[in-house]
């Protein structure tokens, strides 16, 4: 048993005391205890340290109080094992020799994630021992179409040209592509389950730049793909799944159909909107906008207070809609934690 339940509580639509709040990218270059421990080792290298990466992992836990701990990795990192050559320097993230024909497609590895990823498992491990059960531990991966935008254009992208050409022109390549990486991260994912994670959030940031019919046909039958071939144990009772899609407002009827139990959503779209549009199904996750935490702890914390007015009591977990920015004050992270944490008043 977890001492604090409250995230698999809410992401289970069972009765909670308050909301619990994590954030995402929680772990990061936001806190100077981050910077400090990167200040000495690289990026990849700290992924696949396991004592340093739990350390990092900890840190928001222990420095701002979030009511989840999420594993300190990247959805990147299974690229990698999948044979491509990846670096990560002040420009983002590089993949070299991107995915763009079926040979190169043909030839990427399936990797066994004991052989290929052991540090992950063995971080959930030490995770796991440090946690003593305090509070839940997160597990991710990218979903299949995320991690295909960075293995085709090799590295972020502003417009995804490379990838529209390939689905555009070449469907059958794109689809090989996209089912291979499935493949992948269904064990990449059941691993992270049996070394001890209790949530887990599939992240198809980038899905929401595509078209209702392109989501329908390149993103969502491999996000059900993964979420179906899960061993998250029986329902009400097992490891809760969350779906996180950036600028999700014009497909999230669709992203309801996924198989995740949690829908995590940006700012774009009001919380109680959202909730009226999927029905009481679903959990909901998010959706401060983080640029929200670059303003002053007052102006935080009325945003947040509004947020949760509308995330409502039943099967919300407070969040950001995206990834914490690096350039957010530790006192304004803190002041959005602490606002979850007091909750509103009824009169309100
Ligand atoms: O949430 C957490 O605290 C756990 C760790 C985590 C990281 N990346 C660490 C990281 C998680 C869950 C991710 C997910 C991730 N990585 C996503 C999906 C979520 C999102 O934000 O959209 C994506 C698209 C990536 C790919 C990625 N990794 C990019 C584009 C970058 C470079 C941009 C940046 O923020 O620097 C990374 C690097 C990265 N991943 C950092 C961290 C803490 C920064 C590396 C550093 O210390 O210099």
């Amino acid at each position: 048993m977890i001492h604090n339940e409250r995230l698999v509580r809410a992401c289970r639509r069972q009765e909670v005391d308050r909301a619990p709040v994590w954030m995402m990218r929680q772990a990061g270059r936001y806190l100077a205890e981050y910077r400090d421990i990167r200040a000495r080792i690289p990026f990849l290298e700290l992924c696949k340290t396991p004592e340093l990466a739990a350390r990092v992992s900890l840190q928001p836990y222990e420095i701002l109080g979030v009511d989840a701990v999420i594993l300190f990795s990247d959805i990147l990192i299974p690229a990698q094992a999948m044979g491509m050559d990846l670096t990560l320097s002040e420009k983002g993230p590089q993949l070299g020799d991107p995915v763009r024909e079926m040979d190169r497609v043909k030839k990427l590895r399936i990797p066994d994630p004991s052989d290929s990823t052991p540090f992950v498992l063995d971080t959930i491990r030490i995770l796991r021992g440090e946690l003593h059960d305090e509070v839940p531990l997160i597990g991710f991966a990218g979903a299949p179409f995320t991690l295909a935008t960075y293995m085709i254009e090799g590295g972020t992208s502003r417009n995804f040209a490379e990838v529209k050409r390939l689905m555009h022109r070449e469907p059958k390549t794109m689809h090989a592509l996209l089912a291979k990486i499935a493949e992948a991260t269904i064990p990449y994912l059941n691993s992270q389950i049996e070394a001890g994670v209790h949530v887990i959030q599939l992240f198809d940031t980038w899905a929401g730049e595509l078209s209702p019919g392109n989501y329908c046909e390149f993103a969502l039958p491999y996000q059900q793909q993964v979420f179906q071939s899960l061993h998250r144990g029986p329902e009400g009772l097992g490891v809760p799944a969350i779906l996180y899609v950036n600028e999700c407002a014009a497909i999230l009827e669709m992203m309801a159909e996924s198989g995740a139990n949690v829908l995590s959503i940006d700012w774009r779209i009001n919380l109680d909107d959202a909730r009226l549009r999927i029905g009481d199904k679903l959990a909901l996750q998010g959706n401060l906008d983080p640029g929200a935490l670059l303003g002053t702890v007052e102006s935080i914390s009325g945003q947040a207070e509004e947020m949760l007015r509308r995330g409502g009591d039943i099967g919300y977990v407070a969040n950001l809609g995206h990834g914490i920015l690096p350039m957010t004050p530790v006192e304004n992270a803190r002041a959005f934690v602490e606002t979850v944490k007091k909750g509103i008043k009824e009169a309100a």
